[in-house]
């Protein structure tokens, strides 16, 4: 049977790099889904957030990741919000391993410093300090994200251990 390894985690946690170095070390195939999802409508993700609305989005998340070929090793990076709609975390679980790249809100803070105005899910609530922002997307994500099969401390873990422990499991 095919390894599949879904990467799973808030935005800016590292998920589509280490999936490329995955893939690149391993020969697995490498997927990005929201890229999936911008070659598809044939727009950016901020560009759908703005023309369809977030729920719509929701709803394009859910599909794309339940067509993902999985009939070859793959690994698939998930949008920071995948993980919390439409049962896509369960779903993720039966059909692969899923893995939680954890960072502290502090770190998430430092990492999307500049990134505010691009990431439609940040530039909404201008009213909010970026940490308080991150922290209330955070209550209620984490329960999500906690629902991995591993959960990896990032900031403590190579990503070189995080690829090998994985891979073993599969
Ligand atoms: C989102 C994260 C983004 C992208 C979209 C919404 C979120 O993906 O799917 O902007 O809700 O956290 P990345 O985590 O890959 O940046």
């Amino acid at each position: 049977m095919a390894h599949i390894i879904y990467l799973v985690g808030f935005m800016g946690a590292g998920k589509t790099t280490l999936a490329k170095q995955v893939a690149a070390e391993y020969g697995y195939h490498c997927v990005d889904t929201d890229t999936v999802i911008e070659q598809k409508q044939g727009n950016t993700i901020a560009e759908i957030f703005d023309t369809l609305g977030e729920e719509k989005f929701r709803q394009i998340e859910a599909e794309t990741i339940r067509k993902i070929d999985l009939s070859q090793n793959t690994i698939i990076s998930t949008g920071g919000g995948l993980p919390c709609f439409h049962n896509n975390m369960e779903w993720m679980n039966k059909n692969g391993i899923t893995v939680y790249l954890k960072h502290s809100v502090e770190g998430l803070k430092k990492r999307l410093e500049n990134e505010q105005e691009t990431r439609p899910v940040l530039k909404n609530n201008k009213n909010l300090t970026l940490l308080s922002h991150i922290e209330g997307l955070m209550r209620h994500r984490s329960p999500y994200y906690e629902q991995a099969k591993f959960v990896i401390s990032s900031s403590l873990i190579s990503p070189q251990t995080i690829i090998n422990t994985t891979i073993k499991q599969c």
